[in-house]
């Protein structure tokens, strides 16, 4: 692969990208963090500007972007939406055509996957979704980072996504996942499954890179997985539906017995985080030995300076 095709890309969903680009994001994603932890020193986004658009709050996706962009010398703007004009005084089409003058590149993190597609249509500049209500992209190749420093390699193994089956994260780590060969599992009640186009697209994924996609609302196909994922029932956003997402997913709380269905002792534990303890993921797993989401959370920083790197001009 040729890195230059990466140059000027932006990064809305893992669809446009082949596993072949996703590889070498990873790779990139790696080296960077050994650069990192030996105190290597870096400049590669001197004189460059990023811009972050927050219509959501964020912990790691902010502090993943701004110090990974401004310790290599580059320049993060913040911009939440009390402070930018975004859709409510000018039209997303404007912004981003006025944003895409002053910056090198766009983070954008917000509800509809529209805003981050038409950013990146009108800016001229890289574009990064860093979360809408459909996708979560920049979390799913940090993910397949920690299953592989965990186990060597992603291909082959099994993962297991327990919980709302049809949120951002479950649908970027089917995407991801079938692109790379990874065997995917989503264990979700029947009303909370992923929508069929997206199945039916990452089963010709899985086809091609010769894994497979299993949705099923039993907690015993968690057997045989090598890493088991949750993330909340409710999604920022869907604050009024909590009530009935509890109802449907108690029974998918990620426990000590759950994890012990695997029949995996080397079986590790992700989520995305933020959790809920004591709803999707009982304390004792995720503060356990066998949870890397710790791990998972470092790796934000270092994949979207992997992203960034071989994305700006
Ligand atoms: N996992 C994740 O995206 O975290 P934040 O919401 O804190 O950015
Ligand atoms: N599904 C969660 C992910 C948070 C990182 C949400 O959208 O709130």
């Amino acid at each position: 692969m040729n890195p230059e095709q990466l140059k000027g890309r932006s990064l809305l969903t893992w669809k446009d990208y082949s596993a072949e680009e996703i590889r070498y994001l990873l790779d990139l994603s790696k080296e960077v963090k050994k650069q990192k932890k030996q105190g290597e020193l870096h400049q590669r986004f001197i004189g460059k500007t990023l811009a972050l658009i927050f219509e959501k709050r964020s912990t790691r996706t902010r502090c993943a972007f701004e110090t990974a962009f401004g310790e290599e010398g580059g320049h993060p703007v913040f911009l939440s939406t009390q402070d930018i004009q975004l859709g409510a005084k000018e039209s997303v089409e404007d912004t981003a055509r006025v944003l895409g003058r002053m910056f090198d590149a766009i983070e954008f993190r917000g509800f509809k996957q529209e805003t981050v597609e038409k950013l990146a249509a009108y800016s001229g500049v890289p574009v990064y979704n860093g979360l809408t209500d459909v996708f979560h992209p920049t979390q799913a190749i940090a993910d397949i980072m920690t299953l592989e420093e965990a186990f060597g390699t992603s291909r082959g193994k099994k993962l297991c996504f327990v919980g709302d089956g049809r949120n951002n994260v479950a649908r970027s780590l089917m995407v991801i996942c079938s692109k790379l060969g990874v065997n995917f599992t989503v264990v979700t009640p029947h009303a909370l499954e992923p929508d069929r186009s997206l199945v039916e697209q990452c089963h010709m994924y899985a086809a091609e890179s010769g894994s497979s996609i299993e949705i099923t609302d039993n907690t015993d196909a968690v057997s045989g997985a090598d890493a088991i994922y949750t993330d909340v029932w409710v999604s920022m956003g869907e604050e009024s539906q909590r009530e009935s997402r509890i109802q449907l997913l108690r029974p998918y709380q990620v426990n000590q017995a759950l994890m012990n269905k695997t029949g995996k002792k080397e079986a590790i534990f992700l989520h995305c985080l933020p959790a809920v303890k004591g709803e999707e993921v009982s304390p004792d797993v995720i503060d356990g030995n066998q949870s890397r989401a710790w791990d998972q959370a470092e790796n934000r920083k270092h994949t979207v300076k992997a992203i960034m790197l071989a994305t700006i001009k």
